[in-house]
């Protein structure tokens, strides 16, 4: 039997700690001016100190399963997408699995940061394509806050980042009629590691000396995400306007057949000069930056969360993704809701 893997259920979850520019301005030196106009974003929400990166996963994977209509046990894997642990290792989507309490089924965590969302559903579709799952659940979850440099030396990071999780749940339907049935339909992936450091965590690591983390390195700040703005938002346009146009090449559709965009959320500034360079009307594409500020991995299933809500997001609807993130990586997914 041929199998096509279909989005069944979504789910998301924000603290309820929010934090305005106004907020930030009393921190650093920065200003809600300066924020939205280079960005777009108004607030970010962050984690009380007592919750962790898998607390917000485990909230939105519980509403993801119960909106596709199933129960914790029908889960048959987990895929885990994050740049912000519970722990070094193992993985965050060891400690959801055991919050689920879901023992022995299979948990991968991906580390593609912005892009991570949608590596992972590229590996969801190919395991459920297989035939070997049924129901797999996929979750993108960050707490930054925890990590950022909140002093005026971060300021040009610190003022970006916003926690918070979103789940999908990509179920196996028989493939009868591919073209108007609810489905993955392509997914391309991409990486460039010779701009690795553009946008990085320097510690811990082992690309140091003797240490994977010491005093010297966290005096220097080598433990918060440094990043060359410049370079990303360039190189961010650029790719992302190109990984849309191939995938609907490879999906045998035209921008114009597209009912919605759901870009990652970085920049509002980015997402503009994408729909700029490829003629997308601004109201196709569904931007939720102002609200939460850039939550990586998060980021597209919390917007098609809030899209669905909105009412903005239908089923049968053509949608496209686009995200571009640290590594450099860069994907896009063209599936019909
Ligand atoms: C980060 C970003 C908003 C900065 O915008 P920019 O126009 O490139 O701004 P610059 O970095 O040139 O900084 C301009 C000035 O603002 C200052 N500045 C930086 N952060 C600031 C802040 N939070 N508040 C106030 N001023 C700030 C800089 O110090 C600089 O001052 P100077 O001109 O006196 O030197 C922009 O580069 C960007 O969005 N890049 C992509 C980032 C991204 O997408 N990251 C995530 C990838 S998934």
């Amino acid at each position: 039997m041929k199998y096509r893997s279909e989005i069944t259920g979504v789910g998301s979850f924000v603290p309820a700690q929010t934090f305005t520019n106004f907020d930030l301005e009393k921190m650093m030196d920065t200003s809600d001016e300066w924020i939205q106009q280079r960005t777009g974003i108004v607030q970010r929400h962050w984690v009380e100190d007592h919750v962790s990166n898998s607390d917000l996963a485990l909230e939105a994977s519980l509403k993801a399963i119960a909106n596709a209509g199933l129960e914790k046990k029908d889960i048959d894997m987990i895929i885990f997408a994050t740049l912000s642990p519970d722990h070094e290792f193992p993985g965050t989507g060891c400690f959801l699995q055991a919050k689920l309490d879901l023992p022995e089924i299979a948990v991968l965590d991906i580390r593609q940061q912005c892009t991570g969302f949608l590596y992972g559903l590229s590996i969801a579709d190919k395991f459920i394509q297989s035939g070997s799952h049924k129901n797999i659940l996929l979750v993108g979850s960050e707490v930054h806050s925890k990590g950022l440099d909140k002093t005026p030396h971060g300021r040009n990071v610190a003022v970006l980042f916003g926690d918070g999780a979103g789940a999908v749940v990509v179920s196996a339907r028989e493939l009868k009629d591919a073209s108007h049935e609810s489905r993955i339909i392509t997914t391309k992936l991409h990486a460039d590691g010779a701009y690795a450091k553009e946008l990085w965590i320097p510690a811990p690591g082992t690309g140091f000396g003797k240490d994977r983390i010491n005093h010297e390195m966290v005096e220097q700040g080598a433990h918060y995400p440094q990043m060359n703005g410049k370079t990303v938002f360039v190189h961010a346009t650029k790719r992302m306007a190109e990984c849309l146009i191939d995938a609907c090449k490879d999906a045998g559709v035209t921008l114009n057949d597209v009912d919605l965009f759901l870009f990652h959320q970085a920049n509002l500034r980015i997402n503009s000069k994408v729909a700029e360079m490829l003629s997308i009307p601004e109201e196709k594409v569904f931007n939720t930056i102002q609200n939460y500020g850039n939550t990586t991995a998060a980021t597209i299933p919390l917007g098609m969360d809030d899209a669905i809500k909105a009412g903005v997001l239908k089923k049968g609807m053509l949608v496209a993704s686009a995200a571009f993130g640290s590594g450099f990586t860069w994907a896009s997914a063209i599936w019909r809701y």
